[in-house]
């Protein structure tokens, strides 16, 4: 192995570690496109770099990238894509407490593989009624298990039976008995229901369906073949889906902080949600507010603590060193870096407050190492060079607007002019806080149906690739620049990293110029 190359003295006169560069830059506040990072001797192929990283309070992600907790961004479909991808999901909070659980129940249950709520069809219809609802609905699959009234299984209808010419046929009289049907008892699936599932194709050559039927012989589930095949091929790649110790998906939630008549926090109501997303498995809470070096954040950091111990605590948002020693005393684990960042934020606008990230992130990082904290850069990343500048400084990403254009995300996808689109909204514009974020801005609830100062807007983003390529593409590029700088791991990589600053012309020659693009990378 060759020795490892230092830098000389040249290049550390120009491209200087964070300690050098930060404080010499003290007065002037910069952001990722203000600076770029030297490359290094490297024995590291992108694809060997590490992504893996721990955060404070025990949480381990494959990923370190974090969707926001965003009633445009998150909710159970896309904190279930981001675990299977290996990162984590912030479950927002603009929505009854009731449904909050069950958003995060969603995700804990999910079986990857396991299609639990199956499309059935009842013993009464006709193949014609099927053929039609495949027509209507648009289903690209033909095979339909048929259940009674009772849920009970009665059969499975194939494909092969699915012509006009059996169209009046009942579909009692065309399916597969249920006596010749295959299945497995739920309670048999065990830790690893995938590993079961696969077996079972293995040793039935032919069969491509496999039901999941409960003590009283309901239908609970559905395993297909190629879903099984798809996995399988997945285990093998590097980036693993992030599980707690019963094998189930991390999920984590942003709370809400409410406060009684007297305006004083509500403290048997934030404790007992909190307990009851617990019991539902959450993984983390998150208090997100956007000034998080506020008394009414501190305590209700400080009561969520008090409650339970061993939770791990995101909470935010601060800029100053003095703000993450304030959420650490308070008990936070996770301390959220980011005021006025974000793609959709107006708060540097309206209240001229705020910081540019790379620098918040520095001020912030040197708190948090005296602390034991762990610090996410939340906001304003719009591409996978802006994680890796993040990720030298802290141990992970929040993003919004980079997800929010994905099939994952919550809300109706819009043509206009030809184009799709979904909708993305702060959630201090006033539709989300009148949807019930007022509080994370510091009005009460009531405030947002009178005149506010909004600190978001409403936008939107054009659809996207699905969460799985788009964060291929990230993994991909942020590996990359692991491999430039030659750092295998996160560790490495903030250890390494050497920063100068880029005048406008160089920003300007790090997109691609005075060419005519055919077709934009993803
Ligand atoms: P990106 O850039 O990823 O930012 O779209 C997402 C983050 O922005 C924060 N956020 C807001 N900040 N006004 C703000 O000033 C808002 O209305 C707003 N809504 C979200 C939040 O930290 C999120 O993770």
């Amino acid at each position: 192995m060759a020795a490892e190359q230092s830098a000389g003295p040249l290049d550390s006169a120009f491209y200087q570690p964070a300690d050098t560069f930060f404080p010499a830059q003290a007065g002037l506040a910069l952001t990722y496109d203000d600076l770029t990072l030297s490359t290094l001797y490297s024995e590291i192929l992108p694809r060997n770099a590490s992504l893996d990283t721990e955060l404070a309070g025990g949480l381990r992600l494959h990923l370190p990238v974090i969707s926001a907790d965003m009633d445009t961004v998150t909710e159970s479909r896309m904190a279930t894509g981001m675990a299977l991808n290996g990162g984590l999901g912030l479950i927002h909070y603009n929505m009854p407490e009731k449904q909050q659980l069950k958003e995060v129940s969603r995700v804990k249950n999910h079986v990857h593989g396991l299609i639990q709520e199956p499309i059935t069809v009842t013993p009464d219809k006709t193949v014609g009624d099927v053929i039609e609802l495949i027509e209507t609905k648009r289903y690209s699959f033909s095979t339909f298990p048929v259940v009674g009234a009772d849920r009970k299984l009665v059969g499975l209808l194939s494909g092969n039976v699915l012509k006009p010419r059996y169209a009046a046929k009942q579909v009692t009289s065309a399916l597969v008995p249920r006596d010749q049907v295959q299945t497995i008892r739920e309670s048999q699936l065990g830790a690893d229901p995938i590993a079961i599932a696969d077996q079972f194709f293995t040793d039935h050559p032919g069969i491509n369906k496999l039901l999941v039927v409960n003590d009283s012989d309901e239908l609970c589930g559905l395993f297909t073949l190629s879903d099984i095949e798809r996995i399988t091929t997945e285990k093998l790649s590097q980036f693993r889906p992030t599980r707690d110790d019963h094998f189930r998906l991390l999920c984590g939630v942003a709370v809400s902080t409410p406060r009684n008549a007297a305006g004083e926090l509500d403290r048997e109501r934030i404790e007992s949600h909190v307990g009851a997303l617990i019991e539902r498995g959450a993984d983390v809470v998150a208090v997100s507010t956007a000034h998080g070096h506020s008394k009414g954040v501190g305590d209700a950091v400080a009561l969520i603590r008090a409650a339970y111990p061993e939770l791990p605590i995101i909470a935010g948002n601060v800029t100053t060193a003095a703000g993450v020693d304030y959420l650490a005393d308070s008990g936070a684990n996770i301390i959220k870096i980011g005021q006025g960042p974000g793609s959709i934020c107006t708060t540097r606008l309206v209240a001229g407050v705020g910081i540019p990230q790379m620098t918040a992130l520095y001020v912030a990082s040197q708190a948090a190492k005296a602390r034991g904290v762990s610090l996410l850069a939340d906001g304003g990343i719009t591409k996978s060079g802006d994680i890796v500048k993040a990720l030298t400084l802290t141990d992970g990403v929040i993003c919004g607007g980079l997800l929010a254009g994905c099939p994952e995300t919550p809300g109706q996808v819009m043509e206009i002019s030809g184009k799709l689109y979904k909708q993305y909204r702060g959630m201090g514009s006033l539709a989300a806080m009148k949807s019930g974020s007022a509080a994370r801005y510091g009005h009460a609830p009531r405030d947002a149906n009178r005149k506010v100062a909004a600190e978001g807007i409403e936008a939107l983003k054009e659809v996207s690739e699905n969460l799985d390529q788009l964060l291929a593409q990230l993994i991909g590029g942020v590996q990359a620049g692991m491999g430039y700088l030659g750092a295998a791991t996160l560790p490495d990589l903030r250890a390494k990293a050497r920063y100068t600053r880029i005048s406008p012309a160089g920003q300007k020659e790090a997109a691609p110029h005075d060419v005519v693009e055919m077709k934009a990378s993803s």
